[in-house]
């Protein structure tokens, strides 16, 4: 075990490719030496979507030159690294595999450690590049993929609280955005459009606001929206429509936060009581200014990560692999790819928040 850990951390799973530098001092100081990324928008554009195939021959086409970037950035060489820590799921599995393959091959080649890290927990570390933030937390993980509540009580130890039951809320925020004709990734092109929209001048549906658990929604709030966006022209309603949608994704978000902050407090009692949102919704503002109100409400600290960790990045899967190497944990070059691979195994399996499938709970 060594106490100052130098990790390269590589990205995958969706449609970035990415490679960062992390330096996690043994007093948990940490320092990003760099974070490169090469994005893939322009790439899938076209499709208003990730495709697949694209995704995963990108990845390989420039892995080699976004990792070099990072070392450079860092003014490191291989052999100043102490391990390497690439994302092994859950995500589209070939670009995975690119990651996970050019990570087994830098470990063997160099004498290094592996760390084949679960993407969530890549997520659920990123607020810690910006900020000094404890163990336990409770977490709202809210991205394209996942949209989720769980507690963090340490390295690998969730328990989720709830999650959602159709989309996550960055899908919906893209699947929205994208009928009303704005490009992709629609998130960040819907949080400017609403910019000086009136929320009011809209009526959505509120999901699941009756019910006692920490569940989303989001599929009924893109139906409405959706339609609601054939029949709207003009930039004034537009805005204003948009502004409606962000409103009631941060209302939903944030009520179903509270509902979680008073759970997890009945069960950390005498604790210090953080709560930190992650994930690429966590950049948008409206988001963030609701869930920091809904948490000093409640007596907890709110934390985000800085913007550029909010999405998708290999900074945070570096001190994701750093936290566990520097309990003494890594993985075997036999480490596979995970399509699926939930951070609380036990709560996805009974109580799944997509079908099952043949491959278990997928998140
Ligand atoms: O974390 P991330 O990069 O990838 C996943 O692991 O899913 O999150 C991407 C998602 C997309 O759905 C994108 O539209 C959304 O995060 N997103 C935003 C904003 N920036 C990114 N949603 C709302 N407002 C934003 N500013
Ligand atoms: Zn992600």
């Amino acid at each position: 075990m060594t106490p100052i850990q130098t990790v390269l951390g590589l990205e995958t799973s969706c449609d970035e490719t990415a490679a960062a530098v992390v330096r996690r001092h043994d007093d948990g100081r940490v320092e990003v030496l760099s974070s490169v990324i090469a994005s893939q928008i322009a790439a899938h554009a076209p499709y208003g979507g990730v495709v697949p195939e694209i995704a995963a021959r990108a990845h390989v086409e420039c892995i080699d030159a976004v990792t070099e970037e990072a070392l450079s950035e860092a003014g490191l060489s291989y052999n100043d690294l102490t391990g390497v820590a690439a994302t092994a799921g859950p995500g589209l599995v070939g670009g995975v595999m690119v990651g996970l393959s050019f990570g087994k091959a830098v470990a063997l080649a160099r004498n290094l450690p592996l760390v084949a890290v679960n993407h969530l927990e890549g997520h659920a570390v990123s607020a810690r590049l910006g900020a000094d933030i404890a163990y336990p937390f409770l977490l709202l993980l809210v991205s394209g993929g996942h949209c989720q509540l769980l507690s963090v009580e340490g390295v690998g130890a969730c328990d989720r609280l709830g999650s959602t039951l159709d989309d996550a809320a960055g899908e919906a925020f893209d699947k929205i955005a994208k009928a009303m004709g704005l490009p992709y990734p629609g998130g960040p092109a819907l949080e400017a459009l609403a910019e000086g929209g009136d929320p009011g001048q809209f009526t959505l549906p509120r999901m699941l606001l009756g019910r006692k658990d920490c569940d989303f929604s989001f599929s009924g709030l893109k139906t409405a929206a959706a339609r609601l966006a054939e029949g709207v022209t003009g930039e004034v309603a537009r805005r204003d429509l948009a502004a409606c949608v962000q409103a009631a994704i941060a209302t939903q978000l944030a009520e179903k936060s509270d509902r979680a902050i008073q759970a997890y407090a009945a069960s950390h009692p005498g604790e210090g009581l953080r709560f930190v949102v992650a994930g690429g919704v966590a950049a948008n503002r409206a988001v963030r200014e609701r869930l920091h109100a809904t948490a000093l409400a409640n007596g907890f600290s709110f934390d985000a990560p800085p913007l550029a960790y909010c999405t998708d990045n290999a900074a945070m899967i570096a001190l994701a692999g750093a936290e566990r190497l520097s309990l003494g944990l890594s993985d075997g070059l036999d480490a596979v790819a995970r399509p699926r691979w939930p951070l609380d195994a036990r709560a996805a399996a009974s109580h799944p928040s997509h079908p099952p499938g043949r491959k278990g709970a997928k998140a």
